[in-house]
C-alpha cells in the first residue's frame, strides 16, 4: 500500500512524505513515490499521518466484567480512537496473579482484539516469585499501594520490598502510588460529607497520599536500582518529586491521563460519580501544573476504566472509581495541539515514542522503516462534538460528550490493515495480536 501526499508527523518534527507498507510493516518513506503495479494508493492530499497510538493502560474488564467492556468492545474503541496498541490491567475477575489467568486472558483477548495487546500482572502479598518468573511474558508488573477497583493490594513492607527486589528490574514495575493507610483517615473523615449531593473525592484520597505512596515506591526503587512507573500522576508535588528522582539516577518513569489534564475537582462536583476516579481529579492549580511541567511526563495513558451508567448512579460511596477514555485521548490532544497548547510532536513522545521505549515494544514507536504499520490518518480542519453515541464502549459514556474538537480521526491501519475508517470499524474479531517484547530502557 502507498500512502501518498500526506504530511507525516513523529516525535521530531512534521514533512511531506510518502510511505509504502507491505506485510505489516513500512517498507519505504521518501518524497513522491510512484505506485508500483497494482499497489493499493492511498491519497493523503491535507492530512496528517501519525504513527499509532500506544495506550499502555486500559481496564478492558475481560474476564469477569464482560458488561461493562470485553476485549472486543474496548479495542474497537481504543482504534476509534487511534490507539493500535494496548496494554491491559490485571485487576479483572479473577486477577490476573499467575499463570493460569494469565494463559486464560491471553486466549481471551487473541480471540477477540482488534489492535494490538499486552498484558500485565497484578501483584499480591504472595505472588512474588510467581511474577518474577512470568515477567518475560508480560508487559509489566502493576502494583497497588492503595486500594482501588478489584482486590489487588499491596501495603506491607516485606511483599513491596520482594516485589521491588525480585521482579526483573529492567521490566517496568507501574504502581498506583496512592497510600492505602491515610487513604483510610482521610476516607473515615471525609465520610460524614457523603450524604450529600456533593462528596469531594479530592478530599477523601487527597495528594497527601499520593506523595506518600510516591515517596516510599522512590525510596525502594533508589534502593533496589529497579524500574519503575508511576501510573497516573496526578499532583505538581509529585511531578517534582519524580524530577528530582530522575536527576539523583533513580530508573522512574511516570504517567499522566487526559482525565486529569483536561477536567478539575470543579468537574467531579459537578459530574457526581461520572467524575470519580482514583486518584481523584485535582485542583486547578494543579491540573495547570501538569501543562506547565508537560515536559516532565513520560506518557500519557488513559487509564480507560469503563463502569455502567447504573453503577455510577448508586449512591457516592458504593459506586466504583473509574472513568473511560481511550477512545477521546488522542481527538482530545490533537484539539489541545489545534490551540496551541501543545505540539503534536510532544503528543507523539508521549503517546508513542516513550510507551514503545519504556515497554520494549521494539516493534512499535515511529514511523520509520522496519517497523509494524501502524497508523493514523487525521484530517486536521474538521471540527465535530464529542458524544456518548460516537463511544464503541460498552459503558456508552463519556465525560467530554459536549466538547468540541478541532482534527477529526479518518483511517486507521493495524499492521497495515484498514480497521477503522470515518466512524466505522472494520476490523475482525481477533487481527489484533500480542505485542513482542525486547529489551525496554
Ligand atoms: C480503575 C478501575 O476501575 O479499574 N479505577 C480508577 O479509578 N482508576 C482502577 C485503577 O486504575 O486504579
Ligand atoms: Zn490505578
Ligand atoms: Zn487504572
Amino acid at each position: 500500500m502507498l500512502i501518498r501526499n500526506g504530511v507525516l508527523v513523529g516525535a521530531e518534527g512534521q514533512q511531506r512524505l510518502d510511505l509504502r507498507t507491505r506485510a505489516e510493516k513500512i517498507v519505504e518513506i521518501a518524497e513522491g513515490l510512484t505506485p508500483e503495479p497494482g499497489e493499493e494508493v492511498v491519497d493523503a492530499s491535507g492530512l496528517l499521518v501519525l504513527p499509532g497510538f500506544i495506550d499502555t493502560h486500559v481496564h478492558f474488564r475481560d474476564p469477569g466484567g464482560t458488561h461493562k467492556e470485553d476485549f472486543l468492545s474496548g479495542t474497537q474503541a481504543a482504534l476509534a480512537g487511534g490507539v493500535t496498541t494496548i496494554l491491559d490491567m490485571p485487576n479483572t475477575q479473577p486477577a490476573v496473579t499467575g499463570r493460569e489467568q494469565l494463559n486464560a486472558k491471553a486466549a481471551l483477548a487473541a480471540a477477540k482484539a482488534v489492535v494490538d495487546y499486552g498484558l500485565y500482572l497484578g501483584a499480591t502479598p504472595e505472588n512474588v516469585e510467581e511474577a518474577a518468573g512470568l515477567a518475560n511474558e508480560v508487559a509489566a508488573m502493576k502494583l497497588y499501594m492503595g486500594s482501588s477497583t478489584g482486590s489487588l493490594l499491596v501495603t506491607e513492607f516485606a511483599p513491596l520490598y520482594r516485589h521491588f527486589s525480585t521482579f526483573s528490574h529492567d521490566k517496568p514495575l507501574v504502581v498506583h502510588a496512592e497510600d492505602e493507610q491515610s487513604l483510610q483517615y482521610f476516607g473515615a473523615l471525609a465520610r460524614p460529607q457523603s450524604s450529600a449531593t456533593n462528596t469531594n473525592h479530592n478530599l477523601a484520597r487527597p495528594p497527601l497520599s499520593a506523595q506518600i505512596a510516591l515517596s516510599r515506591a522512590l525510596a525502594i526503587a533508589e534502593k533496589t536500582g529497579r524500574r519503575l512507573h508511576i501510573a497516573h500522576t496526578t499532583t505538581q508535588r509529585e511531578l517534582e518529586l519524580i524530577q528530582e528522582a530522575k536527576q539523583k539516577g533513580v530508573r522512574v518513569t511516570c504517567e499522566v491521563t487526559p482525565l486529569h489534564l483536561f477536567l478539575t475537582e470543579e468537574d467531579q462536583q459537578q459530574k457526581g460519580n461520572l467524575g470519580k476516579v482514583n486518584p481523584p481529579l485535582r485542583s486547578r492549580e494543579d491540573q495547570q501544573a501538569l501543562w506547565r511541567l508537560f515536559d516532565s511526563i513520560d506518557t500519557i495513558g488513559t487509564d480507560h476504566a469503563p463502569h455502567t451508567l447504573e453503577e455510577k448512579r448508586q449512591p457516592y460511596a458504593q459506586a466504583p472509581s473509574g472513568i473511560p477514555g481511550v477512545q477521546t485521548m488522542l481527538p482530545l490532544l490533537l484539539n489541545a495541539a489545534s490551540q496551541g497548547r501543545i505540539t503534536l510532536q510532544a503528543v507523539i513522545e508521549r503517546c508513542v515514542t516513550n510507551p514503545a521505549r519504556i515497554f520494549g515494544l521494539s516493534t512499535k514507536g515511529a514511523l520509520e522503516i522496519g517497523k509494524d504499520a501502524d497508523i493514523v490518518l487525521i484530517d486536521p480542519e474538521k471540527e465535530y462534538e464529542i458524544t456518548n453515541e460516537q463511544m464503541l464502549s460498552k459503558c456508552g459514556w463519556t465525560p467530554f460528550a459536549g466538547t468540541h474538537i478541532k482534527g477529526m480521526i479518518e483511517q486507521v491501519y493495524v499492521r497495515g490493515a484498514l480497521g477503522y475508517v470515518r466512524g466505522t470499524c472494520i476490523a475482525r474479531a481477533g487481527s489484533g495480536k500480542s505485542v513482542v517484547y525486547t529489551q525496554s530502557c
